[in-house]
């Protein structure tokens, strides 16, 4: 059976770094209730005039150089991004431009925090169909354009940035022991829609418009549907948490990092975190902790690697691969 298999990863990061004690100049808070509340230390924040799609294509060229593969030979691009360059047309149409990408599909993927997820799967499944043989997948953010600079309980947890894979699709034996995907879960809750949005849009004939959330409340979702979808994928593929090597969870809170590695019984040393550092990056947490994760040693081939992603919408979702 074919398989997507990921050959290459790249990740992009705003040089910029806004800390903690930068934004305790401009708001009410501080180093300390950041760090104990979130874990986060830091975020990169994209210069004037960088755009998703500048750290977007940064990201997919750094994925497509580690594959070895020439940009005329992919086929597929699907970037996973809730802070698109326009209204219209597809950021991923703005990074072919850039990457001087052949002509093919080339599409946008709107699941906010579980971005990533979904849009693996949209790539995955094109993969599996044959309707393409390389795909670059990005997650891309600016989340910092739609932050409420004011509202002390959003600004302060969200950075900018990119991450991106590039998968190849391979015929494989068909078993658990085949590299690539091994399973894909999706879902969403509309009715959790005023949980966490941006309060404008097209459609609503205003501006953009700034990021509203209940915190408590995504953070009570959070935990257990980040644990939940992870454990229903790899029962998916029939193996056992315990044959986890890494998971890589959506970047969004220390505390809810550590409580889903606790309720899925995984020590710290088998989960990735890089919120300290990145902040939530929303789309692009999960490729950049899977570019940092293979930089520092911990990602290698034939490891079992669990994503799992949750966000607006609800949405969530989790992808199980070995590497
Ligand atoms: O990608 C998915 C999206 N997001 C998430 O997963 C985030 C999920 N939620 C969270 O991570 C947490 O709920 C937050 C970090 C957002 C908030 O932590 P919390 O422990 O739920 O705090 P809280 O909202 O209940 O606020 C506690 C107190 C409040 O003061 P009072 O009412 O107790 O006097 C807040 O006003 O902390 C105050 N507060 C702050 N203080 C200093 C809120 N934000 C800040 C701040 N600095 N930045």
């Amino acid at each position: 059976m074919i398989r997507s298999v990921v050959r290459g990863v790249g990740g992009r990061l705003p040089t910029r770094v806004v800390d903690n004690d930068e934004l305790a100049l401009r708001l009410d808070t501080s180093d300390p209730w950041i760090r104990e509340r979130t874990g986060i230390r830091q975020r990169h924040i994209a210069a004037e005039g960088e755009l998703t799609s500048d750290l977007g294509a940064a990201a997919a060229r750094l994925a497509l150089e580690r594959a070895d593969l020439p940009p005329s030979r992919v086929d597929l691009v699907v970037v996973a991004t809730s802070t698109p360059d326009n209204t219209f047309p597809a950021t991923a149409t703005a990074i072919q431009r850039k990457l001087a990408l052949p002509p093919g599909p080339a599409l946008d993927v709107q699941a906010v925090c579980a971005g990533f997820a979904y849009a693996l799967t949209v790539a995955d499944n094109f993969l599996r169909l044959g309707q393409a043989t390389h795909a670059l997948v990005i997650g891309a953010e600016t989340f910092s354009r739609i932050l409420d600079w004011t509202d002390r309980g959003t600004c302060v947890l969200f950075g900018d940035g990119a991450g991106a894979v590039l998968l190849r699709a391979e015929r494989q034996a068909g078993t658990s022991a085949d590299r690539g995907i091994l399973a894909t879960r999706l879902a969403a809750d509309g009715r959790h829609y005023e949980q966490l949005y941006v309060d404008g849009g097209p459609s609503q004939g205003g501006p953009v418009g700034h990021l509203r959330m209940n915190g408590r409340e995504v953070f009570r979702h959070a935990v257990h549907d980040l644990a939940d979808v992870a454990a229903a994928v790899v029962a998916d593929a029939g193996l056992s948490l315990a044959e986890l090597d890494l998971l890589v969870p959506h970047q969004a809170n220390l505390r809810i990092i550590e409580a889903v590695g606790r309720r899925l019984d995984l020590p710290p040393e088998k989960v990735v975190v890089t919120v300290d550092r990145h902040a939530n990056t929303s789309a692009a947490s999960i490729p950049l902790a899977l570019d940092h994760a293979v930089a520092e040693g911990r990602l290698r081939p034939g490891h079992l690697v669990c994503a799992t992603a949750m966000g607006g919408g609800f949405a969530w979702g989790a992808v199980l691969l070995r590497w």
